[in-house]
């Protein structure tokens, strides 16, 4: 039976499991009912591989599925109407990690994390020398990474004045640009308007566009996190998504960036983050779950405490956690969404998907 706790905060609720079985491992947790991409981790931990390869394997299910539209190519366009990729894998026993960002032409994002992981002796590879990476060792490419629904998805968007955008305290926001800092084009406009320039109407409408800024909803992000405890208790956590629909080009989210969208360490356990990956990056929430739990904070809480933590300097944020201790221990917390994730674990006939409500 799930139960609901209400914790910290009106809009914050945790929803704890246990993996209950004699044998707690293998588990495999992810964001999101992504069912089918839990199924394949589950399928090659209980094979007897590692978690490594059963977060590969999850990981490159959900890219294949674009599941939500918003992992693996097809997805998410940016102002250019192209679709890059994040992705990052973590090896909880040797703290290893490989990852790309902003990566362009290839489609297997994950498998480009792991080769930067196991074949470099880097962290984050970036752009489009990502993708000459993974091209150069053996990944296909270049690719077309937009797909008929992202390119018509744009064209609306670029029908619609390029609203909403991402950017702040530029003008005009009410187009499509080219864009300038607020200050130098009132003063681009003094100028060449005169001071007399104030009673005209260019003049009104390019100082007035400054509060037409749009915010940007939750409905542009989402990301598989996957963390995944093998036979062994070795633990592994992996993310991909194509990053936020309308973002700057060039733009990396928290995907890619270690102890934001996962963490793990052996020792202690592992988190998965989605959501708003602008924000949240600033905080490094999985990072702070996992040290709250070796400090000796139960999953629930300290998903909790990593989410008030944001909260309390962005109330309007988005975004969600699920925390996973070394002993299979589950719980999931959440701001300004209804957060889902899911699990499964040998005392499990199927996946299981676990709601945690805002
Ligand atoms: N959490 C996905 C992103 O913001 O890119």
């Amino acid at each position: 039976m799930r139960i609901f706790l209400l914790l910290l905060h009106a809009s914050l609720v945790v929803a704890p499991g246990a993996a209950l079985s004699s044998e707690p491992f293998p588990v495999v947790v992810s964001t999101w009912p992504f069912v089918e991409a839990v199924r394949a981790a589950w399928r090659v931990v209980t094979a007897g591989f590692s978690a490594i390869d059963a977060v590969v394997d999850g990981c490159s299910t959900c890219e294949e599925l674009r599941c939500d539209g918003t992992v693996g190519p097809g997805g998410s366009p940016d102002e250019n109407g192209e679709t890059t990729l994040d992705a990052l894998l973590m090896n909880g026993s040797t703290m290893e990690v490989g990852a790309v960002a902003a990566m362009r032409f290839v489609k297997d994002g994950i498998k480009a994390a792991k080769l930067v992981m196991e074949h470099t002796e880097h962290t984050l590879i970036v752009g489009e020398m990502a993708s000459i990476f993974a091209i150069s060792m053996g990944l296909h490419g270049p690719s077309n990474l937009s797909s008929p629904e992202s390119l018509e998805k744009w064209i609306r968007w670029k029908r619609n004045s390029c609203q909403p955008n991402f950017r702040k305290n530029v003008i005009p926001t009410n187009s499509c640009g080219p864009y300038y800092l607020s200050d130098a084009a009132s003063t681009l406009a003094k100028k060449s308007l005169g001071e007399l320039g104030k009673n005209f109407p260019e003049y009104n409408m390019l100082v007035a566009s400054k509060a037409n800024y749009i915010p940007v909803g939750h409905l542009y992000h989402d990301t598989i996190s996957m963390a995944v405890i093998d036979k062994a208790g070795r633990i592994a956590v992996g993310t991909s998504t194509n990053g936020a629909t309308f973002k700057i080009p060039g733009r990396v989210g928290d995907g890619p960036i270690a102890g934001s969208s996962a963490y793990a360490d052996d020792e202690v356990g592992a988190c998965g983050a989605t959501g708003d990956g602008d924000i949240m990056m600033r905080f490094l929430p999985c990072y702070q779950v996992v040290e709250s739990m070796r400090r000796g904070m139960e999953p629930k809480l300290a998903a909790a405490d990593a989410i008030s933590r944001i909260a309390r300097k962005y109330p309007n944020f988005v975004g969600a956690i699920f925390a996973l201790n070394k002993n299979g221990v589950h719980a999931g917390a959440c701001h300004g969404w209804t957060f889902q994730y899911s699990v499964r674990t040998s005392s499990m006939k199927e996946v299981e998907v676990f709601t945690v409500e805002p």
